[in-house]
Protein backbone atom coordinates (compact mmCIF):
# COMPACT_ATOMS: atom_id res chain seq x y z
CA UNK A 1 0.00 0.00 0.00
CA UNK A 2 1.35 3.58 -0.84
CA UNK A 3 3.02 4.74 2.33
CA UNK A 4 0.51 8.51 1.81
CA UNK A 5 -2.43 6.69 1.45
CA UNK A 6 -1.33 4.51 4.43
CA UNK A 7 -0.28 7.53 6.60
CA UNK A 8 -3.19 9.29 5.64
CA UNK A 9 -5.84 6.38 6.66
CA UNK A 10 -3.91 6.26 10.07
CA UNK A 11 -4.43 10.60 10.31
CA UNK A 12 -8.01 9.82 9.42
CA UNK A 13 -8.25 7.16 12.23
CA UNK A 14 -6.35 8.90 15.31
CA UNK A 15 -9.29 11.32 14.28
CA UNK A 16 -12.43 8.55 14.75
CA UNK A 17 -10.78 6.99 18.17
CA UNK A 18 -9.92 10.57 19.74
CA UNK A 19 -13.61 11.53 19.08
CA UNK A 20 -14.60 8.02 20.23
CA UNK A 21 -12.60 8.44 23.38
CA UNK A 22 -14.34 12.30 23.78
CA UNK A 23 -17.91 11.19 22.78
CA UNK A 24 -17.78 8.52 25.43
CA UNK A 25 -15.40 10.43 28.47
CA UNK A 26 -17.95 13.44 28.05
CA UNK A 27 -20.99 11.61 28.74
CA UNK A 28 -19.89 9.42 31.61
CA UNK A 29 -20.59 12.98 34.43
CA UNK A 30 -24.00 12.75 33.15
CA UNK A 31 -25.08 9.17 33.80
CA UNK A 32 -26.68 8.13 36.84
CA UNK A 33 -26.59 4.47 36.97
CA UNK A 34 -23.40 3.04 38.28
CA UNK A 35 -23.62 -0.15 36.38
CA UNK A 36 -23.65 1.65 32.74
CA UNK A 37 -21.28 4.49 34.17
CA UNK A 38 -18.36 1.62 34.02
CA UNK A 39 -19.77 0.51 30.63
CA UNK A 40 -19.14 4.16 29.28
CA UNK A 41 -15.81 3.75 30.99
CA UNK A 42 -14.75 0.50 30.17
CA UNK A 43 -15.72 1.79 26.26
CA UNK A 44 -13.41 4.97 26.67
CA UNK A 45 -10.38 2.53 28.13
CA UNK A 46 -11.07 0.48 24.68
CA UNK A 47 -11.40 3.88 22.25
CA UNK A 48 -8.11 4.84 23.80
CA UNK A 49 -6.03 1.91 23.75
CA UNK A 50 -6.98 1.73 19.58
CA UNK A 51 -5.98 5.58 19.55
CA UNK A 52 -2.90 4.72 21.43
CA UNK A 53 -1.98 1.71 18.72
CA UNK A 54 -2.79 4.12 15.97
CA UNK A 55 -0.50 6.61 17.52
CA UNK A 56 2.38 4.19 17.21
CA UNK A 57 1.59 2.92 13.94
CA UNK A 58 1.89 6.71 12.54
CA UNK A 59 4.83 7.35 14.29
CA UNK A 60 6.69 4.02 12.39
CA UNK A 61 5.08 5.25 9.02
CA UNK A 62 5.07 8.96 8.87
CA UNK A 63 8.81 9.59 8.52
CA UNK A 64 9.04 12.73 6.95
CA UNK A 65 5.55 12.69 5.06
CA UNK A 66 3.41 15.90 5.00
CA UNK A 67 0.56 16.02 4.49
CA UNK A 68 -2.51 17.50 5.63
CA UNK A 69 -4.62 16.16 8.18
CA UNK A 70 -7.92 14.97 7.16
CA UNK A 71 -10.88 16.83 8.12
CA UNK A 72 -12.49 14.34 9.86
CA UNK A 73 -16.41 14.77 10.74
CA UNK A 74 -19.52 12.94 12.04
CA UNK A 75 -23.00 14.62 10.33
CA UNK A 76 -25.47 14.95 12.54
CA UNK A 77 -23.32 13.77 15.43
CA UNK A 78 -24.06 16.43 18.74
CA UNK A 79 -21.59 17.66 21.16
CA UNK A 80 -20.73 19.37 23.58
CA UNK A 81 -23.75 21.03 25.89
CA UNK A 82 -25.81 18.97 23.62
CA UNK A 83 -24.55 15.78 25.02
CA UNK A 84 -25.56 16.64 28.60
CA UNK A 85 -29.04 17.18 27.81
CA UNK A 86 -29.82 13.75 25.90
CA UNK A 87 -31.51 10.97 27.02
CA UNK A 88 -30.56 7.56 27.71
CA UNK A 89 -32.09 6.32 24.64
CA UNK A 90 -30.73 9.13 22.88
CA UNK A 91 -26.96 8.15 24.10
CA UNK A 92 -28.12 5.05 22.60
CA UNK A 93 -28.82 5.97 19.43
CA UNK A 94 -26.01 7.88 18.94
CA UNK A 95 -23.75 5.16 19.82
CA UNK A 96 -25.22 3.07 17.61
CA UNK A 97 -24.36 5.40 14.76
CA UNK A 98 -21.26 6.28 16.01
CA UNK A 99 -20.12 3.05 16.18
CA UNK A 100 -21.53 2.08 12.55
CA UNK A 101 -19.85 4.95 11.59
CA UNK A 102 -16.18 2.60 12.70
CA UNK A 103 -17.47 -0.19 11.91
CA UNK A 104 -17.65 0.78 8.43
CA UNK A 105 -14.52 2.89 8.24
CA UNK A 106 -12.60 -0.12 9.97
CA UNK A 107 -14.09 -2.56 7.23
CA UNK A 108 -12.76 -0.54 4.39
CA UNK A 109 -9.08 -0.52 5.63
CA UNK A 110 -9.43 -4.09 6.54
CA UNK A 111 -10.15 -4.50 2.90
CA UNK A 112 -6.88 -1.87 2.06
CA UNK A 113 -4.68 -4.15 4.18
CA UNK A 114 -5.58 -7.42 3.07
CA UNK A 115 -3.31 -8.14 0.31
CA UNK A 116 -0.33 -6.27 1.46
CA UNK A 117 1.81 -8.95 3.21
CA UNK A 118 4.07 -5.87 5.07
CA UNK A 119 0.80 -5.08 6.77
CA UNK A 120 -0.83 -7.92 7.69
CA UNK A 121 -0.11 -7.60 11.67
CA UNK A 122 -1.93 -3.87 11.40
CA UNK A 123 -4.67 -6.14 9.88
CA UNK A 124 -4.85 -8.37 12.23
CA UNK A 125 -5.31 -5.26 14.75
CA UNK A 126 -7.56 -3.62 12.73
CA UNK A 127 -9.87 -6.82 12.29
CA UNK A 128 -9.56 -7.34 16.30
CA UNK A 129 -10.87 -3.33 16.71
CA UNK A 130 -13.32 -3.83 14.37
CA UNK A 131 -14.59 -6.49 16.76
CA UNK A 132 -14.26 -4.35 19.90
CA UNK A 133 -16.70 -1.55 17.41
CA UNK A 134 -19.23 -3.90 16.93
CA UNK A 135 -19.09 -5.09 20.85
CA UNK A 136 -20.05 -1.80 21.20
CA UNK A 137 -22.60 -1.50 18.88
CA UNK A 138 -24.00 -4.19 20.23
CA UNK A 139 -24.50 -3.48 24.08
CA UNK A 140 -26.06 -0.18 22.47
CA UNK A 141 -28.62 -2.09 20.31
CA UNK A 142 -29.46 -4.41 23.27
CA UNK A 143 -29.75 -2.23 25.91
CA UNK A 144 -32.05 0.42 23.49
CA UNK A 145 -33.96 -2.46 22.73
CA UNK A 146 -34.62 -3.09 26.44
CA UNK A 147 -35.77 0.55 26.96
CA UNK A 148 -37.86 0.55 24.53
CA UNK A 149 -39.65 -2.96 25.26
CA UNK A 150 -40.80 -1.04 28.48
FE1 LIG B 1 -12.38 2.48 18.65
FE1 LIG C 1 -16.30 1.94 19.79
Amino acid sequence: MDQKKLVYKLMEFSALEAYQVKLYQSQIQALEDPHIKHVYERFVMREQEHRDFITKQLENYNGGINIAAPAFTLAGIVSGKTLDILSLKDRYKLGIAVEQKAIQMYHEFIEMTRHDPELSELNKKLAYFMIDEEQHQFWFKEHLARLENV
